[in-house]
């Protein structure tokens, strides 16, 4: 437990460079792996949950040489991975989780991804089911509660069965059929394992997705010449055909890390930042959407420059201005999945209602995101109301303009504890939250960054 004490600041000033985005430099890697030739990646974050994918693809056998910032993946072609001497360790990656089941899928031999406490709390029915569908073989702990952690205990799932699954989760693949598939969530993990299965599939996979999500593996895969189409809501992929190295990527910068400094230089009066190289990828802007919505100045500048084109960047400046509350309808939240915990905290300082729509998947990220960022802001002084309708969750918060400093808990979660860090900056007193060590998982310099900036 490491506790941090956040006395208020006045502004924010300066010009910083951020690690690179978390779910780019996962599929950068994942992808290279299991393609023919080496990959050099540029500007990857060493952040817990990127260093576990590593972890986990050298358990498969993959060869990857760090320095620094810099990574080289030797691909070993579709086929090539080898069984690992024992279960590989996931620590807390969801990412990794999911999508390397997707690779396991079309694997020729037995592997248990095992998880840390959080994540074998998250749900993985999601994504195992559509991987039965296409003939992988399952077996998933069905109770949260059950630690026995003995794999055999596993229960192999009947397809059709009601019931949640959770890691540890037991997986032999093999040959795939291709199936067409609608997902029931709007999940960029779960549309990317399946596209990485469909890789292995006897035919074309075709997956739809019901809001659009972060579309990273699109690119990569494209830019590796996987044979991909997109046509609307729908993506089409071709399996059993080998995939080439996309060479040199340089991962630009997190655009969830960004948030923070965003809001922060958004609220506090006086401030003005700049962000160097970040990922402005049309699927994951969100944030700087509904910020601008709400009165934000933003300017975004794209690259003019960029080692690899396959995903757009350039340099963000913000400077403070007032805000105003706005609606968030449904189909913008996948945009900004990650950021709403943040996204809360400059609604509390907005004139007005701000309405987020469809947010229940929050229930379900590394914490129940609803219960921490509301309970924590309500004990600040926050006025929130969560709306259930239709089996929808909205969350209604009404602009205070003021709140006041108190001791909050992170729910050992990276960005309720980031966030709350950014509304104890603007708020009247001291803010101690009880453990920020959990920031390691996405943002390790998150602090280191954030106190040079503060006046
Ligand atoms: C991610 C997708 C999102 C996001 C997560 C990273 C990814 O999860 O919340 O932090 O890299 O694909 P879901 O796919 O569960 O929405």
């Amino acid at each position: 437990m490491k506790s941090f004490l956040v006395t208020p600041a006045s502004c924010l000033k300066g010009q910083i460079k951020l690690a690179g985005d978390k779910s780019i430099a996962h599929r950068a890697v994942i992808i290279g792996a299991i393609s023919k030739g080496k990959t050099a990646i540029k500007n990857f974050p060493a952040n817990k949950d990127c260093l576990a994918t590593l972890g986990a693809l050298r358990s498969l056998g993959v060869e990857i040489v760090s320095k620094n910032s810099k990574i080289v993946v030797s691909g070993k072609g579709l086929h090539g991975l080898r069984k690992p001497q024992r279960h590989i360790f996931i620590e807390e990656s969801g990412t990794t989780f999911r999508l390397l089941l997707g690779v396991l899928a079309g694997q020729d031999f037995q592997v248990t991804l095992d998880a840390g406490k959080p994540l074998s709390a998250r749900p993985m029915r999601r994504v195992t089911e559509p991987l039965r569908m296409m003939g992988a073989q399952i077996g998933a702990r069905c109770s949260p509660a059950c630690r026995s952690g003995r794999v055999l205990a596993c229960l192999p799932v009947r397809q059709g069965a009601r019931h949640e699954e959770y890691p540890p989760i037991t997986i032999r693949g093999g040959k795939l059929r291709p199936v067409s598939y609608r997902l029931p969530v709007a999940s960029a993990q779960v549309k990317s394992a399946l596209l990485l299965a469909g890789l292995y599939a006897d035919g074309i996979t075709k997956i739809s997705e019901p809001l659009k999500t972060r579309d990273h593996t699109e690119r990569m895969l494209g830019l590796c010449k996987a044979g991909i189409k997109i046509k609307g809501d729908t993506i089409f992929i071709r399996g059993q055909k080998e995939l080439s190295s996309a060479g040199k990527i340089q991962v630009p910068a997190d655009i969830s890390s960004a948030a923070f400094f965003m809001v922060a230089a958004a609220i506090l009066p006086g401030s003005r930042i700049s962000i160097k190289n970040v990922s402005l990828n049309p699927s994951r802007i969100g944030i700087i959407r509904v910020l601008k919505r709400m009165g934000a100045s933003i300017r975004c500048q794209s690259a003019k420059y960029q080692v690899s084109k396959f995903e757009p960047m350039g340099d963000i400046t913000v400077k403070s201005s007032k805000l105003k509350g706005v609606r968030v309808k449904r189909e913008g939240i996948p945009s900004l999945i990650d950021e709403l915990p943040v996204l809360m905290v400059a609604a509390c300082f907005a004139k007005g209602k701000t309405i987020l729509e469809g947010v229940g998947e929050l229930r379900v990220k590394e914490t129940d995101r609803i219960r921490s960022m509301s309970e924590n802001l309500k004990k600040m002084g926050a006025k929130i109301v969560i709306r259930k309708r239709l089996g929808r969750e909205d969350l209604i918060i009404e602009g205070v303009n003021k709140l006041r400093g108190a001791e909050v808990r992170s729910f050992a979660d990276h960005r309720t504890a980031m966030s709350m860090v950014i509304a104890g900056l603007k708020a009247e007193g001291n803010t101690l939250i009880d453990d920020v060590s959990c920031i390691d998982k996405s943002f390790p310099e998150f602090l280191s960054i954030l106190k040079p900036l503060l006046r």
